[in-house]
């Protein structure tokens, strides 16, 4: 039986975790649950779940308290150390995914692990703590998984990743249309049903920055053997050509159950019949397209900023996760999410060689920088 931690179970990667968990209750338990705001559904997760443990953040202990009388309130921190737990599933949106996923393999537990955040902000700090960890990373997210299963067994013989991206929901928008689009349009994503903030990213191509700088952390690959390309459907996850130019893909429908099956139950491939098939017939045709610098200019200016290393992509992230914020309550424009991130960027003081607490501040003081550029 594998104990695991949710941390972030009332969001989108949460509450399919949890329909993963209800399809292999023989092998997998919940141990704790974690969330911020959205006491009701923590509160019906506790009743079914019947976790050891659980932490409310908006919510202080003794209010906590009152969500149930059989499961004991706790911080994040104690509940990925917890000596129940084996797998940490970080589903948390954002950069305070760091501290946990740091502190899980410090105690030497797996991450199956959603919150790329972690890994943008992190990476080197996080790849520094594996190599002396009994932990290790299992990626969550579909790209990383699928590039993840088609290395299985390969022994470092990649010559190139190739990450595939829907083009978010304005693929087919011309530039000059993009400066008014409102937040309802740019959260219907063509082929994914995600949380908010995902989503913005995944119109702005900011996601798929962020997977490249996942993708080349989490398996070592340098930054230009890393491509992107546009393929709207959906189905091929990642692909991974090798030294003699054959190429493996991930193939299936996109439904994050998948990934998340294969990594809280890694390394077995058990049947799961509520998942529907990949049907090569009825799919019909699976197309590719060059990625559109133009349309999508975020892209280019995370992949600039990720290569100067030290906290340079924790103020991206930062500064990322603000102009997100900051154009879902309608205070800035969508094209204006990528100026203001430029701008507040001009002026980042970096630390060269971070620790934990210089990569959260350059994230805090971004969001503080983003902030205050729009109320200009
Ligand atoms: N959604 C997807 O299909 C998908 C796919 C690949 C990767 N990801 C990645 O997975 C992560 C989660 O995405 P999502 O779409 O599931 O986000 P989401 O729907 O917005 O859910 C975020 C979750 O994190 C919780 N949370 C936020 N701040 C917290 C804090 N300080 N302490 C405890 N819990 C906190 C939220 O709790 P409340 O709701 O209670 O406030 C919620 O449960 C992101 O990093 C995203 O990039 C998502």
């Amino acid at each position: 039986m594998r104990g695991l931690a949710i941390l972030g179970s009332t969001g989108s990667v949460g509450v399919q975790t949890l329909s993963v968990v209800r399809e292999f209750h023989d092998r997998l338990k919940v141990v704790g649950l974690a969330a911020k705001r959205s006491v009701g559904l923590l509160k019906e997760q506790i009743i079914e779940f019947r976790p050891k443990i659980f932490h409310c953040e908006s919510l202080p202990n003794y209010d906590g308290s009152k969500l149930s009388s059989s499961s004991i309130p706790c911080s994040m921190d104690e509940m990925v150390s917890h000596p129940d737990v084996d797998m940490v599933v970080s589903a948390v949106v954002g950069d305070v995914g760091l501290r946990s996923t740091i502190l899980a393999i410090q105690s030497g537990k797996n991450v199956a692990l959603a919150n790329k955040e972690s890994i943008v902000i992190g990476g080197q700090l996080v790849s520094e703590l594996l190599k002396t960890s009994d932990g290790e990373i299992l990626p969550v997210d579909s790209e990383p998984n699928a590039i993840w299963q088609c290395m299985r067994g390969e022994d470092k013989k990649v010559s190139k990743l190739i990450i595939t991206a829907s083009g978010g929901a304005f693929r087919n928008y011309k530039k000059s249309d993009l400066s008014d689009v409102t937040p309802e349009e740019a959260l219907k994503h063509p082929t994914w049903n995600m949380g908010p903030k995902i989503t913005i990213d995944s119109a702005t191509l900011m996601n798929k920055a962020f997977e490249v700088i996942e993708a080349h952390w989490l398996f070592g690959v340098p930054w230009e053997n890393i491509e992107v390309v546009i393929h709207p459907q959906s189905m091929i996850h990642s692909m991974v050509e090798f030294v003699d130019g054959s190429v493996k893909a991930q193939i299936g429908p996109p439904d994050m159950r998948a990934p998340i099956q294969y990594s809280l139950l890694y390394p077995d491939r058990i049947a799961n019949n509520s998942l529907d098939r990949f049907d090569p017939v009825g799919t019909g045709c699976l197309s590719f397209e060059e990625l559109n610098q133009d349309l999508y200019p975020c892209f280019d200016l995370a992949l600039k900023i990720a290569k100067l290393g030290g906290t340079w992509p924790a103020a991206l992230s930062g500064a990322d996760e603000m102009a997100v914020e900051l154009f879902l309550s309608r205070r800035i424009r969508f094209d204006e999410i990528y100026s203001i991130i430029d701008e507040a960027l001009k002026s980042h003081d970096p630390v060269l060689d971070p620790d934990i607490e210089d990569i959260l501040s350059a994230s805090n003081w971004a969001k503080n920088q983003v902030k205050s550029l729009a109320e200009v």
